[in-house]
């Protein structure tokens, strides 16, 4: 049969892009984690922290998390359904509008325009932007999967699929709002109910953004890496569906001992409890799909990337349920220990994974061998020391934190002032701070390698034109 001439030059214009953003996100990210010691750095009105914190989750998630999934989903779906894509001229606009709404982002966060609702911040008329961007992006997927040449659908279209709907629901849903002027409108829902709605859709941002995405990267990739199959199909596609089935009743664990109902909260913990099932059920795939491999640990760096990270992944899942416990979460929550939770998510499971996936594809988008394989190993104890030291010195400081915030003297009077707490962990900001500059210089030789990779090899003639198509 002749192979089906598969479309690589979106991918790499995806990934390229999503590099800049995924870049952006980390320099801002480290001037935040400074602005938090130095307050000087604080350049009011535009560089405040209050708009870099959103333009750094924004440019993170949406940028580097989801401009990279939509590289790769693009390049999974056309071999996982043995077929080109769908349309290549509608992948190329959602190129274009996928880097206008990002920019569109990051002016609008600085100019102070926002919603105020977390992971949710940006105007309606931007909303309206993504919601025409998914939409497009939805219609290349689903009808490539529709008219597939390969009967089986592999695990990863379903995670793939799933991210399309859930967040097309739930961008749909919490997006309900009246505009006023062009960049000021008012959430559809009030109260408590406002609070319920816009935490279903943040817990399940992480579901359909931080955790199917790489789960569909990671089934794909990992084989692909080490030569092998996965070790079962049967409980991927278990782990898959009890992990969708159990995500979307857990939102309101962000909203322990808040006004919202007591019922709402019971189910939401013991959802997230439950949730550790499925999610050890693929943590658990891919460990035993490394029976007999695991030498390639040591002699394969793509697997070091995929392990660490399904390892993350792991942690993830075991530290999450357990802030959703109310008796913990009265401890940790509005602490440090948060963000440690979080940026073990983001620069250990998801950037891991995306890592070892653009290494995997640089040969096959530049025509050549990587240029260095030293310099990836460089990168991967870089970024795993920084995302350590990032983890646990905030994981420090929550402990720390909820230890002061506790203390109480015999009269029932608070032991320590908010300042007294605050100061007492301005060692462990600094730690973050420099564990910032650890990551970004892995992923600076991170780029660095693609880039002399490039310089080093010949890109396939095929692909080197705009928009041009070749199989890969
Ligand atoms: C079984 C899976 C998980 C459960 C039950 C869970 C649970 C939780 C809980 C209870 C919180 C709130 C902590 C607080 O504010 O008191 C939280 C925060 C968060 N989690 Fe997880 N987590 C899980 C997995 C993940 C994964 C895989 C990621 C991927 C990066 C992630 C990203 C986040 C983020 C971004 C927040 C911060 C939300 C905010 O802005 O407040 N979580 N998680
Ligand atoms: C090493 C690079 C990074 C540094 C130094 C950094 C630093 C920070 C800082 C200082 C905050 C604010 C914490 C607070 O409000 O107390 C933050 C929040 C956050 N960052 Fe990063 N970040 C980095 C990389 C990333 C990346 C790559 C992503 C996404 C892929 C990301 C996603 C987030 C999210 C979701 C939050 C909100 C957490 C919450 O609400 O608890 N970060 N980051």
């Amino acid at each position: 049969m002749e192979k089906p001439q598969y479309n690589i030059a979106i991918v790499r214009s995806f990934i390229h892009w999503s590099l800049l953003w995924g870049v952006v996100s980390i320099v801002v990210g480290i001037l935040i984690s400074f602005q938090l010691i130095i307050p000087e750095l604080n350049l009011s009105p535009y560089f405040t922290y209050g708009r870099l914190r959103p333009l750094h989750t924004n440019a993170g998630i949406f940028g580097w998390a989801i401009g990279t999934f939509f590289a790769l989903f693009l390049y999974m779906v056309q071999r996982l359904c043995r077929r080109p894509l769908w349309s290549d001229k509608l992948a190329r606009f959602q190129l274009w509008l996928f880097n206008l709404t990002i920019v569109a982002a990051a002016v609008t966060l600085l100019l102070g325009f926002t919603q105020s609702k977390e992971y949710h911040e940006l105007e309606w008329p931007i909303d309206l932007m993504v919601v025409v961007l998914w939409v497009v992006f939805s219609i290349n997927i689903v009808m490539t999967i529709v008219k597939r040449n390969e009967e089986q659908m592999y695990v990863s279209l379903w995670f793939m699929l799933a991210s399309v709907v859930g967040v097309a629901i739930l961008y749909l849903v919490n997006s309900a709002a009246v505009p006023v002027s062009l960049f000021k409108s008012y959430s559809a829902y009030a109260g408590a109910n406002d609070a319920n709605v816009q935490w279903w859709y943040g817990h399940n941002a992480v579901a359909m953004v931080l955790t199917a995405p790489p789960l569909a990267v990671f089934y794909y990739f990992l084989p692909k890496s080490t030569g092998v199959p996965i070790f079962s199909h049967r409980l991927s596609i278990v782990a898959f569906w009890s992990l969708i089935f159990m995500y979307l009743w857990t939102g309101a664990h962000h909203l322990l001992w808040t006004p919202i109902p007591d019922w709402i909260q019971t189910m939401a913990m013991a959802f997230s409890i439950m949730l550790i099932a499925p999610s050890w059920g693929s943590v658990v795939n891919g460990y035993l799909s490394m029976n007999g491999q695991w030498r390639q640990m040591r002699e394969n760096y793509l697997v070091k990337f995929l392990i660490l990270g399904i390892t993350f992944y792991g942690l993830q899942t075991l530290q999450g349920p357990l802030q959703a416990v109310r008796t913990f979460s009265a401890f940790i929550h509005y602490t440090d220990w948060v963000p440690g939770h979080v940026h073990m998510g983001t620069l250990g499971w998801v950037s891991l994974v995306l890592f070892a996936a653009i290494y995997y594809l640089a040969p096959r988008m530049y025509g050549t061998e990587l240029y260095s394989i030293p310099m990836a190993n460089m990168h991967f104890w870089l970024v795993l020391v920084g995302q350590l030291l990032y983890s646990v010195s905030m994981w420090i400081a929550g402990v720390q934190q909820a230890g002061m915030w506790h203390a109480i003297g015999p009269d029932g009077s608070l032991t320590y002032t908010f300042m007294e707490s605050l100061v007492s962990v301005y060692p462990y900001y600094w730690a973050r701070a420099f564990s910032g500059i650890i990551y970004i210089a892995g992923v600076l030789l991170f780029v660095a390698n693609l880039v002399l990779t490039v310089r080093k090899g010949k890109t396939r003639d095929t692909t080197a034109a705009p928009g041009a198509v070749g199989a890969a």
